[in-house]
């Protein structure tokens, strides 16, 4: 099953995409992430896209293609994957679905992520990550059980991104708007667009998702999906 995750920066895809990893068993395959190890070890491709995602912008197509393209070829990457922040432009969308062709798969579900964009700055500025695993929290919504300890590897060391303050979280919005949100259209005419309410908190919006991924096992109190 190959499934994007699509929604401004802050919506809850890499949050929701753990949650599908965790419970569908579906390879997570971020760009984010996979441009921000490239950054730390300094590959060309990391060196060409750090001041790039450190104003909010979007690096170039040919990188992020090239960089999926050979991530697909992994034996890993065969059973499906969760799309996280990609594709971001049309030219990347086309791109996805003739990687996806050549190996006789083909994108089952796009998950629109809704949020006010009030609720961005806040969730994005109070993020935080496991420095040792990368899981993800938030100051206030997400917090460790233990305060300082991950949940998932019981590390004590976390991070914080570069480009989460509100000055660039502006422009990542913008970027999404102009370049990211017009490529609904082009799976929405295939019938394959869910629109979830992202507002809701983590656990209803995983509820909301599993009931798309595997109907069969969703209780019928379950969030309304559109
Ligand atoms: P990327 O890493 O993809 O960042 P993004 O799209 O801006 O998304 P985020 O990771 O900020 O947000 P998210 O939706 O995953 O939210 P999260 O789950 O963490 O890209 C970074 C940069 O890399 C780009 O700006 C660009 O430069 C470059 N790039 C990447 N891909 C590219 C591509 N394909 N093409 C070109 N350039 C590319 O949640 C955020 C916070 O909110 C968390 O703290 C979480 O705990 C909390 N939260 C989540 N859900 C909820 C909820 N329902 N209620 C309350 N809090 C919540």
């Amino acid at each position: 099953m190959d499934i994007l995750l699509l929604g401004p920066p802050g919506a809850g895809k890499g949050t929701q995409a753990a949650h599908i990893r965790e419970r569908h068993g579906l390879l997570h395959l971020s760009t984010g992430d996979m441009l921000r190890s490239a950054v730390a070890r300094g590959t060309p491709a990391g060196l060409a896209a750090r001041e790039i995602m450190n104003c909010g912008g979007l690096v170039s197509d040919d990188i992020i293609i090239g960089m999926i393209a050979e991530r697909l070829d992994q034996p890993d990457a065969r059973g499906g994957a969760i799309f996280d922040g990609f594709p971001r432009t049309p030219l990347q969308a086309e791109a996805l679905d003739q990687l996806l062709a050549a190996k006789g798969r083909g994108i089952n579900h796009v998950i629109e992520l809704v949020v006010d964009a009030a609720a961005l700055v806040d969730r994005v500025s109070g993020r935080f990550t496991c420095g040792t695993c990368n899981a993800g929290y938030h100051d206030r919504h997400q917090r460790p059980a233990e305060e300082g300890i991950c949940d998932h590897c019981g590390g004590d060391r976390f991070t914080r991104r570069p480009d989460d303050n509100a000055a660039t979280v502006a422009t990542r919005l913008a970027e999404y708007e102009a370049k990211t949100a017009p490529i609904l259209p082009y799976y929405a005419a295939r019938g394959l667009v869910r629109k979830l309410d992202g507002m809701a908190a983590i656990e209803s919006v995983s509820q909301a998702v599993d009931a798309i991924l595997d109907p069969a096992s969703a209780s019928i109190c379950e969030p309304v999906v559109s």
